[in-house]
């Protein structure tokens, strides 16, 4: 683990699993948390992961809620190589457009919806590819205006291909990740600072474009249009990759358990998102000596808050380690919850992710069963890396006569 699980850059692809690198030792330290965490733990030192996990849920929304200033304020969508894109009130405003555009785009454009769904490959789809692609779709206006250099819509395009999509890392060699990462930092950079050089006038009638004049809008004119491109990337990775990767879960957890097909696309959403959450691990730093649930811990330490664990412990959920979409029909112990983060750095578009997945669930099991297989025996547990990614797997569409949908 890096101190900041979120985002790879483009060409690191560290999103999947296989292979000695990043990827693999995430998938190692979710298999030995979760080995330690033995059903309750709260917080403890774990040598072998190299920090101190936070499995208890007040605990866990103590750090991440930093009201005392427990931990240093920060989160991880904002890192960039050189530190912190900000400053904090930067980030809000950049959150809060980013927001507001993809909300627009969303109410915009829900007529397109259907047809994006009907359009997954038949008979069958391959996961979680083919989520992360439909979301890309759908979201690609948002991502780079219509009116933006051809190239760089490719360039787009092939980093989800190459650093998002789950498993990415494997199919490229570490020169050509190389090589790519160099070109596709660089064509960003050159359209952030072209618009830096010619911003939109302030109060811009139709407002940004699209998330570049996002982030350009954010940091000014001054900014270091490099790391800009890496705060344009987390929101690339947050679309494509994450609500993609959240899309493939509720899909196979559906597949999986076809008795539950009936139930809210809301609750499905949900339970998918505590069983399997995308952002699986956040690190944070101590500010001071303290004593966190029973652990000494100094700002030497890493903490390493899991919200996989959070969500899964006993304490606060029954069947916790079961797909029951149900229970989300009376008050959740919100208190264990946590998705998206908590406290001032809850994540910016929580809601507008959780209405695209609401609505691309409904329209998977308004007029259709969904039925899933695995792509190989062995691909059975997740494809851990920064992001918890379902692993591969087919989806059959059908419709409820059973026939596979056919175009
Ligand atoms: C299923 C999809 C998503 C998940 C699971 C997710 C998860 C998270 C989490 C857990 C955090 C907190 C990180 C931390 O505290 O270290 C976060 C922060 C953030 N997310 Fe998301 N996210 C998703 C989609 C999005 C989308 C679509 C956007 C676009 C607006 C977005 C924008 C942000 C921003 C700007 C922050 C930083 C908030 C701050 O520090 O003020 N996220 N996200």
């Amino acid at each position: 683990m890096t101190s900041s699980p979120a985002r790879p850059g483009p060409g690191e692809g560290a999103r999947g699993s296989g292979g000695a690198g990043p990827a693999a030792r995430h998938g190692d330290a979710l298999a030995l948390l979760t080995a330690e965490f033995d059903g309750g733990r709260g917080v403890w030192r774990s040598a072998p992961a190299g920090g101190v996990c936070v499995a208890d849920p007040e605990a866990a929304r103590a750090v991440m809620g930093n009201r005392h200033g427990v931990v240093a304020d920060t989160s991880d969508f904002y890192h960039h190589r050189n530190g912190v894109f900000g400053p904090r009130s930067a980030q809000v405003a950049v959150g809060r457009a980013a927001r507001l555009l993809i909300q627009r785009h969303l109410r915009e454009r829900q007529a397109d919806l259907p047809r994006l769904v009907e359009e997954l490959p038949a008979p069958r789809s391959e996961w979680p590819d083919a989520g992360n692609l439909l979301v890309l779709r759908h979201l690609r206006d948002v991502l780079l205006h219509p009116d933006a250099p051809p190239h760089l819509h490719t360039t787009v395009e092939a980093i989800v291909s190459r650093a998002v999509l789950a498993g990415a890392r494997r199919r490229h060699s570490a020169p050509s990740r190389l090589l790519f990462r160099r070109r596709a930092l660089s064509a960003l950079h050159a359209e952030i600072r072209a618009r830096q050089r010619a911003p939109l006038p302030p109060g811009h009638p139709a407002g940004p474009r699209d998330l570049v004049d996002v982030v350009v809008g954010g940091g000014g004119p001054t900014a270091d249009p490099r790391e800009l491109v890496e705060v344009y990337l987390s929101f690339l990775f947050a679309t494509a990759g994450s609500i993609g990767f959240a899309l493939g879960w509720s899909v196979l957890l559906l597949g999986t358990h076809p008795e539950r097909a009936a139930a809210e696309p809301a609750w499905i959403v949900r339970e998918a998102l505590r069983l399997w959450p995308v952002a699986w691990l956040f690190a944070r730093t101590p500010s001071r000596a303290q004593e966190l649930g029973g652990v000494r811990v100094t700002p030497r330490d890493r903490l390493m808050v899991c919200s996989y664990l959070v969500h899964r412990h006993p304490g606060y959920w029954e069947r916790p380690d079961e797909f029951v979409p149900e229970r989300w029909a009376e008050a959740p112990p919100d208190a264990a919850y946590l998705p998206f983060g908590h406290g001032a750095h809850t994540c910016a578009g929580a809601t507008v992710a959780v209405r695209l997945l609401e609505d691309l669930v409904g329209l998977l099991t308004r007029d259709r069963r969904v039925s899933v297989a695995p792509v190989t025996a062995d691909s059975a547990g997740p494809q851990v890396g920064p992001a918890l990614a379902p692993p591969r797997f087919t989806a059959t569409l059908s419709r409820p006569d059973g026939c596979p949908e056919r175009r």
